[in-house]
């Protein structure tokens, strides 16, 4: 009950990825208009800890959405719990999402966000899960492949447990 689940990617490697590809953001978005979208509640912790690593005047906001049928439909049904605060429009946005999994979700969004005409639109995910991909997703900046199994803790949850670890973990099958 109280146990924690077994550590797959530790914290300082957690630190080590995020300062490098921190330091690729800050080169690669110099005089842009950078606008940094997480998306709640998995994104919270990777967010927080990456921008401290760009060097950049850049504005944050968030978007939260629930997925159906993943798993059992490939109709991409996602609504938007919570929208952006910002106007997007001629700015330069970066989502930033814990893992990409199926993808239905992250294709729905950036759909979704491509509409509303932003310079640019990319994609950094902490965790790519290749294995489970059924829509493909153009991922950008990416932490770390992981193997199909239920990944938690740095954000990632199980029934809402397990956000606060430090670390990246794996929760044991069976
Ligand atoms: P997708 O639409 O299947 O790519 O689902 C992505 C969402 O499912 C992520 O944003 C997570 O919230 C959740 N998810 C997928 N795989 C895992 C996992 O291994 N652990 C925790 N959440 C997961
Ligand atoms: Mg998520």
């Amino acid at each position: 009950m109280s146990e924690k689940p077994p550590v797959l990617i530790s914290q300082e490697e957690i630190e080590s990825r995020l300062r490098d590809l921190g330091g690729e953001i800050t080169r690669d978005y110099q005089g842009a208009e950078l606008v940094m979208v997480g998306i709640l509640k998995g994104a919270f912790m990777v967010l927080a800890d990456l921008i401290r690593f760009v060097e950049l005047p850049l504005r944050i906001d968030f978007m939260a959405v629930s997925s159906y049928g993943m798993g059992t439909s490939s109709s991409g049904a996602v609504s938007i719990i919570k929208d952006l605060d910002l106007d997007v429009r001629g700015r330069d946005l970066l989502v930033v999402e814990d893992i990409v999994d199926t993808g239905i979700t992250l294709d729905y969004l950036m759909r979704t966000l491509k509409a509303r005409g932003p310079s640019s639109l990319s994609l950094f995910v902490l965790l790519d899960k290749p294995e489970a991909r059924k829509v493909p997703v153009d991922i950008r900046y990416r932490g770390f492949e992981v193997p199909d199994r239920f990944i938690v803790g740095y954000g990632l949850d199980c029934g809402e447990r397990y956000r606060e670890l430090p670390y990246i973990g794996v929760l044991e099958e069976g």
